[in-house]
Parts: C-alpha cells; sequence; structure tokens
C-alpha cells in the first residue's frame, strides 16, 4: 500500500485529463459529453476497465498456475459491460435473474457464470440451472433444498460451491463487511455449519461440490484480511479432505478490493495482494497434501470503479453565511446512493474551470426529497455558478448498478470513452420509461 504525493497544481484529476483547462475523458471532452449525452451521465473510461482486467489476469497468472477472474457484475451491470468483461477473459458472478439474463443476452456463455445470492428465489435457481451455469454458490441450508428439489424437478444437475464465511473483520463500511460471525451471508465456519452443510450437500445426489467460496466485505484497503481469508478457508479445506476425503477443485475468495474515492487515498496493490494469497494457498496446500485448487477472484468495484465519473449541472445556489454554501446538482441520492447509505466520500472538480484556484468549501446536494441527499461535504471548488459542470470521480461501481428512480427521476444515461471516441452503453431513461408499468386509474 502507498501513499500518493498531493498534487498542488490545479485540482488532482482520478480519472482523464486536463486540456487547456478542461477536463478531458477517453480523449473526449467532459463539456462535449455533456452536450451531447445531457447530464447527470455516467461515464466509463473503457480503455482503463480494460486495463483493470488485463492486470488482474496478469497477476493471477504471474503468482498462482491455476486461476480465473471472475467480474463481480452486482458492481455495474449492463450489456457493454458484461461483453466487455467476457472479451477480456474474464468470467461473470451474477446474483439475480436480471444479471444472469443481462450476460447471457451479452453473449457471456453460460459456464462462465457463477450463480450468488443469499435468497434466491425458486424461479432464479430454475433460471440458472435451464442456462446450464457454470456454477451455483449454495449460500445456506435453504439454498440447498431448494436445489435438491428442483433439480429433481428438472431432471437436472448442479455444480456448486458452498458459501463460507469465516470469521474476518476488514476494516470497512459494516454495510459492506460480510465475512464476520454476523453476517445475513454463508455457513459459519466458526460455528460448524460449514461442516454441517458439507455432509448435507453431498447427500444429495443431484450436487456435485466443486469448493468454497468466501467474499470478506469491500472497499478493503490493506492486505491482511484477505491474506486471513486464505488461511481460514484452507485450514477448512485440509478439514475437507482429512475427514470428507473431498480434494477441493475450487476455492473461490471472492472480491473486495478497495479504490481510491479521494486524492489522498491509499492505493491497493493488486498483485501483491494476490501474490500474498496465492503464497498461502500454496503452501497450505502441500502442508495438508492436497492438489492444487483452482483459485477464483471475484473483483468487482476495482475493474470498474475509479474508472468512471459522472458529470452533472450546477443548478440553485443556497448560501446561509456562516453555516454553508449548498450547491445542488441535477442528479443525487437516486443515481448515487452510497453517501446516504454509507457516508461513501468522493472528488470532485469544475470540469471547465480547471485552471481556478478553489475558492470555497461547499456542500454538493442532489436533488431529492431529503436533507440527507448530500452527494459531497466539503467540496473545494472554484466558486460554483449555475450550469457550471461538475465532474464526481469513481462512481463506476455501485452507481448506475444501485440506482433507482426515487421521487420519479429517470436514471441517467451510461457511455463509454476511449481513443476520443464516445459510445452509448445505456439510454437514459425518460418520464415515460419510469411511467412504463404503471396501470392507468380507469
Ligand atoms: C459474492 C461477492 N463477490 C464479489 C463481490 C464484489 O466485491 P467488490 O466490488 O468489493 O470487489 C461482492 C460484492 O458485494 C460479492 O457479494
Amino acid at each position: 500500500m502507498e501513499t500518493r504525493p498531493r498534487v498542488d497544481a490545479g485540482p488532482e484529476l482520478l480519472l482523464g485529463e486536463a486540456r487547456a483547462g478542461k477536463l478531458v475523458l477517453g480523449g473526449v471532452p467532459a463539456q462535449r459529453l455533456a452536450a451531447e449525452f445531457g447530464t447527470p451521465l455516467y461515464v466509463l473510461d473503457e480503455d482503463r476497465v480494460r486495463e483493470r482486467c488485463r492486470a488482474y489476469i496478469r497477476a493471477l497468472h504471474r503468482h498462482y498456475p491455476h486461476g480465473q477472474v471472475v467480474y463481480a457484475s452486482k458492481a455495474f451491470c449492463c450489456m457493454a459491460m458484461c461483453r466487455l468483461a467476457h472479451e477480456e477473459g474474464l468470467y461473470l458472478d451474477v446474483v439475480s435473474s436480471g444479471e444472469l439474463a443481462t450476460a447471457l443476452r451479452a453473449g457471456v456463455p453460460p459456464a462462465h457464470l457463477l450463480v450468488h445470492g443469499n435468497n434466491k428465489t425458486a424461479g432464479e435457481i430454475r433460471d440458472a440451472l435451464r442456462a446450464g451455469v457454470g456454477r451455483i454458490v449454495v449460500d445456506n441450508f435453504y439454498d440447498l433444498e431448494l436445489l435438491e428439489a428442483l433439480t429433481r424437478e428438472t431432471g437436472g444437475s448442479a455444480d456448486v460451491l458452498l458459501r463460507l464465511t469465516p470469521g474476518i473483520e476488514p476494516h470497512t463500511h459494516e454495510a459492506i463487511r460480510t465475512g464476520g460471525v454476523d453476517s445475513k451471508f454463508g455457513f459459519g465456519i466458526l460455528g460448524g455449519t460449514a461442516r454441517e452443510a458439507v455432509g448435507r450437500s453431498r447427500e444429495i445426489p443431484t450436487l456435485r461440490l466443486r469448493g468454497i467460496h468466501c467474499h470478506i466485505g469491500s472497499q478493503i484497503l490493506d492486505r491482511a484480511p484477505f491474506v486471513q481469508a486464505a488461511e481460514a478457508m484452507m485450514e477448512f479445506a485440509a478439514w475437507m479432505a482429512r475427514d470428507q476425503g473431498i480434494a477441493l477443485e475450487d476455492l473461490d475468495l471472492g472480491g473486495g478490493a478497495g479504490v481510491r474515492y479521494l486524492p489522498d487515498d491509499p492505493v491497493l496493490e493488486i498483485d501483491e495482494v494476490i501474490g500474498a494469497v496465492a503464497d498461502v494457498v500454496r503452501q497450505r496446500a502441500r502442508a495438508a497434501g492436497l492438489p492444487l485448487p483452482r483459485l477464483l477472484i471475484e473483483p468487482g468495484r476495482s475493474i470498474v470503479g475509479d474508472a468512471g465519473a459522472t458529470l452533472y449541472t450546477v443548478g440553485s445556489i443556497k448560501s446561509i453565511p456562516g453555516i454553508r454554501t449548498y450547491v445542488a446538482v441535477d442528479g443525487g441520492m437516486y443515481e448515487n446512493p452510497r453517501p446516504a447509505l454509507y457516508q461513501a466520500r468522493y472528488h470532485s472538480v469544475l470540469a471547465d474551470r480547471l485552471d481556478e484556484a478553489p475558492a470555497a468549501t461547499v456542500t454538493i446536494a442532489g436533488r431529492c426529497c431529503e436533507s440527507g441527499d448530500v452527494l459531497i461535504r466539503d467540496a473545494r471548488l472554484p466558486a460554483p455558478r449555475p450550469g457550471d459542470l461538475l465532474a464526481v470521480f469513481s462512481t463506476g461501481a455501485y452507481n448506475y448498478s444501485m440506482a433507482g428512480n426515487y421521487n420519479r427521476y429517470p436514471r441517467p444515461a451510461v457511455v463509454f470513452v476511449g481513443g476520443g471516441r464516445a459510445r452509448l452503453a445505456v439510454v437514459r431513461e425518460t418520464v415515460d420509461d419510469v411511467l412504463a408499468r404503471d396501470v392507468p386509474p380507469a
């Protein structure tokens, strides 16, 4: 982990570059993107996303003989993104029939899909079985019951992983911590339910137990919890071999690597994390006399997070002397719920005024009917004016995918940029789209 030095000349750009004092993303001026596609607008730098995919694959191949990178599509899911991840050689993790259908329609082979979920419905499991997905990750005993009944019903079978909670509590917001004892996900290793789940899944003839999975949390900026999780999982694998005679085929350690949201945030070196985790797997496998499992990792945020930016138009500005200045933009918690959900912090610039020194500390507010609809507290900017274009960085993950229609705002469009060109990935919703499911009163 390293801390980046602060850049004094002009605001630091977490994406894109400055040309004549104006922000350019993927070679396209931000102003042009706003004029052509409107605001608010999600922009994704395609080259950076591809580079992140390649960096993961390189690191995994460098440190481990047999691995697979799986993109956690929940971070940002649309057909263009699923296709891109597939083109780069990644498998995909999907959680719902919606994510499953998106990946399939984007041309991802079903065998390259893993299906997650802590409360999969019978319909979702049927969809996964019908598609013939590569792996279904079993989260709990109810999942096992449903899988047993539905494979019997359809005459099919499934390759499964068991999701385990290894009892690791990484330093991240509690809402995105998932590997501890008190978690809604997975079978606990510490409480003994994980062992019970192995026994139970072996009794179901239509299920093939291929391995184990864990995902300890998200936005983790420290290598240690990943290493601890790998140790706990390999200890469990050793028990499976010793006690149950099962040689683990797949070890899936989930995602969770953090990204930079603020210029001073540390950078987690993926190569080092994968190297450290691969060492643990190798050493523990050797010590227990196990064949090396296939190692899967499921990055989401670290593939797309800092490759995204959102463009907004500044509207009303309200100064409360001695208290604060609210600068309202044309988006808000409906298209980026993260600040309201877990006090997420973001960095922003005025896209056409990069040469101007910051002169004001302002609060960037959204336009939803909640006082908590604040996107950024204490943003340092040149004094904003109505009509300015505001760029918020690191919005590539868990923004579009978490967006809703609160206040019946239509969701923004998504454009991919790269090499000086922009292409639409998701068309902006209209008010008609928002109303499309309403049954008009008689
Ligand atoms: C099972 C699983 N795998 C992978 C991920 C991706 O995590 P991240 O985006 O932090 O890499 C998540 C995120 O919630 C997850 O639940």
